[in-house]
């Protein structure tokens, strides 16, 4: 027996088999989910190279949809969430793994950042969420779980995290007021703060490497997480295991986020 058995969901954010939100996946998976799944549109439709990726990742585990749905497009979440009307009735839970920000943006300083720059991040990486819950809230009729994903850059400088740590500032705001809003609509929103694990988007982040060592030398643990260890936490907040739990940023990063200094045992080589 699984903790979501009997439970439907779509999932936001599958790239490739690095991708957080495939190790989410792949537990719930596990757990008995029914899943739906979102990949970004292919710019050219004679060669489906997104959608190829995500399909090879999720038809072997059963995948009840699989559509295209840029996050900055209503049309497309709409789209999206019409087809799992559809295809689930109701559905119970929504992950979401968003976040871009333009290179030059995130490599450069915070005062550097284009008004441009500023503004595609905060709408992908943050206004998504808020996009998602309100369509996702109309298919929850007895409520349910939305979890996204955050990182300790929205609470502490993270030196080349930049304009992505104001993103997750603002996304854990989010997840909040969400939370106090959707609460008496029974459903749940939750964040889950993920130590740096190596994906796609964060090898765009100056510094990761450092970051990981930095992590094995300081995390009370001494070690890094893993996508596997995120999923089994995601599992939590997703299933009715936390049913008392909404507003909330869970930390799967080893403890690091509760330290203030080096332990005197590290070594950053
Ligand atoms: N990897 C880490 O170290 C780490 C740590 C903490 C939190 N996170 C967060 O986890 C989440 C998933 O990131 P990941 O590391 O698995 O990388 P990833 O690149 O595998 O996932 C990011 C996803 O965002 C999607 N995306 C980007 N722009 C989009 C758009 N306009 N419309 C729809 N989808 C779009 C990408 O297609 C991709 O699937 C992100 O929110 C990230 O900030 C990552």
């Amino acid at each position: 027996m699984g903790l979501m058995d009997g439970k439907k969901g779509l999932v936001f954010g599958i790239a490739n088999d690095y991708s957080i939100a495939w190790g989410i996946t792949e537990e719930l998976h596990r757990q008995g989910a029914q899943l739906g799944f979102t990949h970004l549109p292919d710019k050219d439709p004679a060669s489906p190279k997104m959608e190829r990726r995500v399909r090879k990742l999720v038809d072997p585990i059963g995948a009840k949809m699989v559509v295209p749905c840029n996050v900055q497009d209503d049309a497309d979440l709409d789209r999206t969430f019409a087809k799992a009307k559809e295809v689930f009735g109701t559905i119970d839970f929504v992950v979401h793994s968003v976040a871009y920000a333009p290179m030059e943006d995130l490599k450069g300083p915070v005062y550097g950042v284009s008004r441009e720059g500023f503004k595609t991040s905060m709408d992908i990486s943050v206004f998504s969420l808020m996009a998602v819950c309100k369509r996702a809230k109309e298919l929850m009729p007895d409520g349910g779980s939305i979890m996204t994903l955050s990182y300790l850059g929205g609470e502490r400088v993270i030196p080349g995290y930049n304009v992505m740590g104001l993103c997750k500032a603002a996304l854990e705001s989010a997840t909040t007021y969400l939370a106090h809003e959707l609460g008496t609509s029974k459903i749940r929103v939750n964040a889950l703060s993920a130590g740096p694990i190596r994906t796609l988007s964060s090898s765009a982040v100056s510094d990761l490497d450092v970051m990981m060592k930095i992590y094995n030398a300081m995390a009370p643990m001494r070690r890094n997480v893993d996508q596997a260890e995120v999923g089994k936490s995601a599992i939590y907040l997703l299933s009715d295991m936390s049913t008392g739990v909404t507003g909330e940023t869970l930390h799967v990063d080893s403890g690091y986020h509760v330290m203030g200094a080096p332990p005197a045992d590290a070594k950053f080589d």
